[in-house]
């Protein structure tokens, strides 16, 4: 089990290069059970979650390897269509096999994701969708047993959009037999980079980028070498501690459309923020206003980033809220923040922070990605040295974050510990 120990009181200024979507890789590499073969993903991070995708395709006979940022997945030959507990209940985006398992050999044993850290987050979206394409759902033993003799175009509206219940029914509706149409499907850049493989595969697919995709099936798929879009969640991270450290960042490899709504939000808090194609520039030399945000579907505000918003309003002198409409309970960073001196009352799903308080160091504890992503910055504004304990969370969705941030300046080092 590791640690990191972080002196605070040290400005993020430098620059750096964003790596590739966590969350886009997570789509994109079920999409290869689509099409036997194989394929070459390139610009894919590091990651722990990755790994885990990884060993959860290897269980099903598909080799992936990544080298440096190329992942190669052979998915030539498949001889399981399960995915065990032991992958699923670590990372929830281990369902997405689902509806390529489906799609392709029209049979599929998922096990249930079960709770969250923050609450429930069900996959009911999901089944559905699988029924609306005529798949047969049974549950058994805590797993999800879907069979269909082929897959069935259908008509499939989602109450409110999701990511994963679109990414799992578009990939199912690409092999299906006749037209689908996914309305109010998530808009999300993740959503979009799938879309486009799956083009790119040969599926066909109207109104990519857009909350209605309407899906022609096709009887076969081929492989593709494709690249993975920017992380935006990690590219947020660093302008928000930017932001938070009174510093200066230049961020490169980055997609400033998939960050709009931060970005203004970030100049409404008084940074100066410079675009130049993939580069982002924000600069601040006083302490961020109070500003309010409410996280939505994209290209709203994103839950991603709630957390990390909320220790920067810590620096900010007055009050400001951060209410979450994406998930019911995602404020289990906020008793970690209080132990540094943070003035945060939860409400309904709507922090109060007053801001401005003195921050001293402590030790505190990671309960997930981006609550530890929130205790690292807020750790930047306490006076003194704080432990984050259990940062296995930050290893699943931010690569080579101290040496990144070192290189920006921050005093973090990693230590090897047995506290748990
Ligand atoms: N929902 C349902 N039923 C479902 C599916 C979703 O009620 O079957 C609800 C959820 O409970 C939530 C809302 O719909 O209230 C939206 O959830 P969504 O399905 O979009 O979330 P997800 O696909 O499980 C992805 C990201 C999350 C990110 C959300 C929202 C991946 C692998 N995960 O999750 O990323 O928070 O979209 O943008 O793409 C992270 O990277 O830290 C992370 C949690």
């Amino acid at each position: 089990m590791d640690k990191f120990i972080i002196n605070g009181g040290s400005k993020i200024n430098g620059k750096i290069a964003i790596s590739g979507a966590k969350n886009a890789s997570l789509a994109m590499m079920p999409a290869c059970l689509l099409a036997p073969g194989c394929y070459t993903l390139h610009n894919t991070p590091n990651l722990r979650d990755v790994w885990t995708m990884s060993r959860l395709l290897g269980s099903m006979g598909v080799h992936c390897e990544l080298n440096d940022h190329d992942l190669f997945v052979d998915s030539s030959k498949i001889d399981s269509f399960e995915a065990p507990y032991e992958h699923v209940k670590k990372m929830r985006a281990s369902f997405y096999v689902l509806g390529p398992l489906l799609a392709r050999y029209g049979r599929a044993r998922v096990s249930l994701p079960g709770g969250c850290a923050w609450g429930p987050r069900p996959v009911d979206f999901h089944l559905k969708a699988m029924e609306k394409l005529g798949a047969e759902i049974n549950l058994e033993g805590g797993y999800v047993v879907a069979s269909a003799d082929r897959l069935q175009g259908g008509k499939i509206h989602f109450d409110v959009p999701s990511v994963g219940a679109t990414v799992n029914a578009m990939m199912a509706a690409t092999l299906a037999r006749g037209s689908s149409r996914i309305s109010n499907a998530a808009l999300e850049p993740e959503v979009t980079a799938q879309a486009r493989m799956l083009v790119k595969m040969g599926a066909q697919i109207d109104g990519v980028g857009t909350n209605c995709l309407e899906i022609e099936g096709v009887d076969s798929l081929s492989p593709v070498n494709e690249h993975t879009i920017p992380d935006r969640i990690e590219a947020g991270t660093f302008l928000i501690g930017a932001a938070l450290s009174q510093g200066q960042i230049v961020l490169e490899n980055v997609n400033p459309y998939h960050l709009a709504t931060v970005i203004a939000k970030l100049e409404d808090a008084g940074c100066e923020i410079d675009v130049r194609g993939e580069t982002i520039s924000l600069k601040i030399d006083e302490p961020p206003r109070p500003t309010d945000i409410t996280t939505a579907a994209y290209p709203g505000f994103p839950t991603d980033l709630q957390a990390q918003w909320t220790a920067l309003m810590l620096g900010a002198d007055g009050v400001s809220s951060v209410r979450d409409t994406i998930y019911l309970d995602r404020f289990k960073h906020v008793p970690e923040l209080t132990r540094l001196g943070a003035d945060i009352e939860v409400n309904d799903n709507n922090a109060i922070i007053r801001g401005g308080k003195k921050l001293s160091g402590a030790t505190v504890m990671s309960t997930d990605l981006r609550a530890s992503a929130s205790l690292i910055l807020a750790a930047l504004l306490a006076e003194g040295r704080s432990e984050i304990l259990r940062i296995y969370h930050l290893d699943r969705g931010y690569e080579h974050i101290e040496s990144k941030l070192q290189a920006l300046g921050v005093d973090v080092r990693r230590v090897k510990t047995e506290e748990f």
